[in-house]
């Protein structure tokens, strides 16, 4: 099983959202980005299902951000794909098997089974603080605002997981998204906004020290509030 699935459960809305996501995609990054962003989801994904695997009932909320990492692992490319259906398979479901995922994940080339099985909330969690099972994105966005800097190589990182999380976002509508044409458009506009500005961190960063300190600061702004946005018209709390 595939995401179509999903998109012909989900009808016309969902397929429109995924046919008009050509402006920023995790294929389009640097490949030198791409490759890093793996890298480091790779170790993250490592990270959280050792933590899951010793104490499951500790690790809840790090499940989601496991299911996510498998996602935009596969969304950079041929690298993170080949393990990526066997975790999420693994991870489904209200008892996920984190050792088998471990297992999928050191094999590295399953290639069988597809990407299903998640939701918004799985793609929204590696946005949450670490110690909810999060990546800290969110909280790292907020103090580059207040600060008005980051870390290059963190930047790029971040930049390059907003951009592939952004590629499944835009397929989720939520129940509010979904009560017109006019907002489910909203919802993708504001998903592709996302992916440009985390694209656009992405690349300023991965110039290292020759990128410019203002661009990246004005960019991490940008991707910060493109995340508000969002939050401000579907975010219910
Ligand atoms: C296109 C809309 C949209 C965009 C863009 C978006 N979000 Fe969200 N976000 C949501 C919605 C809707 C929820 C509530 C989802 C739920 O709880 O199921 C949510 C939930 C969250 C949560 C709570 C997750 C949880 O499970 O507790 C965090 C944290 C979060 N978003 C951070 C971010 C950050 C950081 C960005 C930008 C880098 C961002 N979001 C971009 C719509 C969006």
């Amino acid at each position: 099983m595939t995401p179509t699935l999903r998109l012909v459960v989900g009808g016309a809305g969902l397929f429109a959202g995924l046919v008009a996501l050509t402006a920023a995609s995790a294929a389009d990054l640097p490949p030198a980005v791409a490759k890093k962003a793996a890298a480091a989801d790779m170790a993250a994904l490592q990270e959280k299902l050792d933590a899951i695997a010793a104490d499951p009932a500790k690790n809840k909320g790090a499940v989601r951000t496991a299911r996510a990492l498998a996602l935009t692992l596969a969304a950079y490319g041929e690298d993170g794909k080949a393990a990526a259906g066997p975790v999420l398979a693994a991870l489904k479901g209200k008892t996920p098997d984190a050792k088998k995922a471990l297992e999928a994940l050191k094999a590295g080339k399953g290639g069988a089974g597809g990407l299903d099985g998640y939701d918004l909330e799985d793609v929204m969690s590696p946005f949450r603080v670490a110690k909810s099972g999060g990546l800290n994105i969110e909280k790292d966005l907020q103090a580059a605002r207040k600060g008005g800097k980051m870390d290059p190589a963190e930047a790029e990182v971040l930049g390059a997981r907003c951009v592939a999380l952004a590629e499944y976002t835009v397929k989720l509508p939520n129940d509010k998204a979904k009560t017109s044409p006019a907002m489910t458009k909203s919802w993708e506009r504001l998903s592709k906004d996302m992916a440009a500005a985390g694209k656009a961190v992405a690349e300023e960063a991965g110039k290292g020290d020759k990128g410019d300190a203002k661009k990246l600061s004005a960019g991490l702004k940008k991707l910060d509030a493109s995340c508000t946005n969002c939050h401000n018209q579907f975010r219910d709390e």
